[in-house]
């Protein structure tokens, strides 16, 4: 017994290790979260006035980060940022800052933190998880309209998934983040939903669960779900 755990337990490091020199990925837990709470006053200092919902600049979670940066390095990904943002004043944070600042980014669209923290010495072997339906099978949020025909649960005007960590519903922290997020033009049949109270109809909702797709039509198999406050046109 004992020595099938010391085996078992050899196999997971070589394993992790192995992992590491192949292709080590920004899902990996690769900064701490005390640095992401520094990236989010960066952020909050040099970033937000830009990029936040109906500011001139896209907002930075979702869909259109991955997009962007997929397969890329975290050194390209940092690169794009110092030599180009903040827009009117490029390169005018320290190194720490932008990384910080990535770590925050990377928290955002729903990376793990892990224990260590992200250096710029390590940038350039940590990838961004590649797209091709990547997201398939794991636990996302998305936020959009609750709408019921028949059986059939669907969200509509929905975001683009976000990977999460927590299935329980959206803390009222979360929640009032993800109120200030527009609608979008995805939807998602929920399943596992078999009930909601009458008055989620046409309500903006907060849906968590594991992504699925089934031909053309893209599925949530719901953990969980939380109203937010604003109304569906
Ligand atoms: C003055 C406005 C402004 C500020 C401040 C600003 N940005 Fe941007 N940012 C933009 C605009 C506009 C774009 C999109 C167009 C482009 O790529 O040039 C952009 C694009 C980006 C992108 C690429 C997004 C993508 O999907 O291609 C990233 C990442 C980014 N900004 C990060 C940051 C960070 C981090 C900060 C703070 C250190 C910051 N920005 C500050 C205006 C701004």
């Amino acid at each position: 017994m004992r020595r099938a755990t010391v085996f078992l337990f050899f196999v997971l490091i070589a394993a992790s290790q192995f992992a590491s020199a192949q292709d080590k990925t920004a899902d990996q837990g690769v900064y701490t979260s005390a640095q992401a709470a520094r990236g989010a006053s960066v952020f909050e200092a040099h970033c937000v006035t830009c990029h936040k919902e109906g500011g001139t600049a896209p907002v930075l979670a979702g869909a259109r980060f991955t997009k962007s940066f997929a397969d890329s390095t975290l050194l390209a990904v940092f690169t794009t940022i110092q030599t180009t943002m903040p827009r009117q004043a490029p390169a005018s944070l320290t190194g720490t800052e932008y990384v910080d600042a990535l770590a925050y980014l990377l928290k955002l669209n729903g990376y793990p933190d892990g224990m260590t923290e992200l250096a710029v010495g390590g940038l350039g072997d940590i990838k961004v998880p590649g797209q091709g339906g990547s997201l398939e099978f794991t636990l996302v949020h998305v936020v959009g309209c609750l709408a019921q025909m028949g059986r059939t649960w669907t969200l509509s005007q929905a975001t683009d998934p976000i990977r999460t960590r927590a299935p329980e519903p959206a803390t009222d922290a979360e929640a009032a983040d993800l109120d200030r997020v527009p609608f979008g033009q995805r939807s998602f049949r929920l399943q596992q939903v078999y009930g909601a109270p009458p008055g989620w109809m046409g309500q903006k909702v907060a849906a968590k669960g594991f992504l699925t797709r089934s031909g053309t039509e893209e599925r949530v198999n719901v953990t969980s779900l939380r109203t937010l406050t604003t109304q569906c046109s």
